[in-house]
């Protein structure tokens, strides 16, 4: 009998961030890692920092999170396990507030955004943000003020890449004119695909397009359903499926699907190499529409 092979993030290929930052496609989001409703302490933090452990030993090279997620204690934790990060990339973001468990408060005034980029350098204990993404534009403060404090903290060497979070295409335009967009975080999967004219545009431009909530399928992967029957068939779960359709979506496409369990993360990882077949790629993107 052959040893399992160890699932490997490599398997979904490379990507360079802002055109000189390679990191592998398929790679982590560590909103799940703390406490429910995004709050607080994990449950299980045992459980947590194994988890996290398991990333280089799997070839996930990516890791995204945010000031906001605990708050702080998502990078805190990355911190403690990963540091120094050798050959990680973390992505960070601010710009938006916590009140409590799920209450997230956008505020983009300049100083705040420059107080959210030096806490997070101090919490991920690096001298320069891998890529720094706003979480939201704030819509009380005018857009180029935002724009302008991040070509600021990019100028001082602050932030190495700069990301987008939510936005349009035509906001993403505003942005070039003050930074190089490396990349954007919209809400994309199988069932919601909304930010389709982004990722086109993403594409067009070699700009990352960071799907967030990846694994969700809704509806599509009810039993007997076009998801369902073709998981079953490849020997693959739901969300592997959900996670190649992505992948083979586009080549700017980066999924980041999130877990507290070293168990679904190696589900996760295992569907870096999963191909589908053009015909299989079809009917899930026409069963999503
Ligand atoms: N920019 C934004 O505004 C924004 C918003 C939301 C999220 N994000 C980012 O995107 C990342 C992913 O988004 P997301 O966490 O909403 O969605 P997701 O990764 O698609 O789904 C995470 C959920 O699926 C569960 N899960 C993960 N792997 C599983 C598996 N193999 N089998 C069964 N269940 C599994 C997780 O629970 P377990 O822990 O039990 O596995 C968790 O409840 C976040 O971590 C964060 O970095 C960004």
């Amino acid at each position: 009998m052959s040893a399992p092979t160890t699932p490997d993030a490599s398997a979904s290929g490379q990507f360079l961030l802002g055109g000189d930052l390679a990191v592998n496609r398929l790679g982590f989001g560590a909103m799940r890692i703390v406490g429910k409703g995004i709050w607080g302490a994990p449950e299980d933090p045992a459980k947590v920092r194994a988890t996290l452990a398991r990333l280089p030993e799997l070839g996930v090279n990516f890791i995204d999170t945010a000031d906001s997620y605990g708050p702080y204690i998502s990078e805190e934790l990355i911190r403690e396990v990963l540091h120094p990060y050798t050959g990680q990339v973390i992505a960070t973001k601010s710009g938006l507030t916590r009140h409590g468990p799920d209450i997230w408060a956008p505020v983009g005034r300049p100083e705040y955004l420059r107080q959210g980029v030096l806490m997070s350098l101090r919490r991920l204990g690096v001298e320069q943000i891998d890529l720094w993404q706003l979480h939201r534009i704030d819509p009380k403060v005018p857009r180029d003020e935002q724009f302008d404090a991040i070509r600021q903290f990019q100028a001082e060497g602050l932030i190495r890449h700069v990301g987008l979070s939510e936005v349009k295409v035509e906001d993403i335009r505003a942005a070039r004119d003050y930074f190089s967009v490396a990349t954007v975080q919209n809400l994309y999967n199988l069932a919601n695909r909304q930010s389709e004219a982004v990722l086109d545009y993403c594409e067009a431009e070699g700009i990352g397009f960071i799907p967030w909530f990846p694994l969700a399928a809704g509806k599509l992967a009810a039993p007997g359903s076009v998801l369902e029957t073709i998981a079953r068939r490849l020997g693959a779960s739901n969300g592997q499926i959900a996670l190649a359709w992505l992948l083979q979506r586009s080549p700017v496409i980066l999924p980041i699907p999130g877990t507290g369990s070293v168990g679904h993360l190696e589900e996760n990882v295992a569907a870096a190499g999963i191909r589908l077949s053009p015909e299989d790629a079809q009917a899930l993107a026409e069963a999503a529409v």
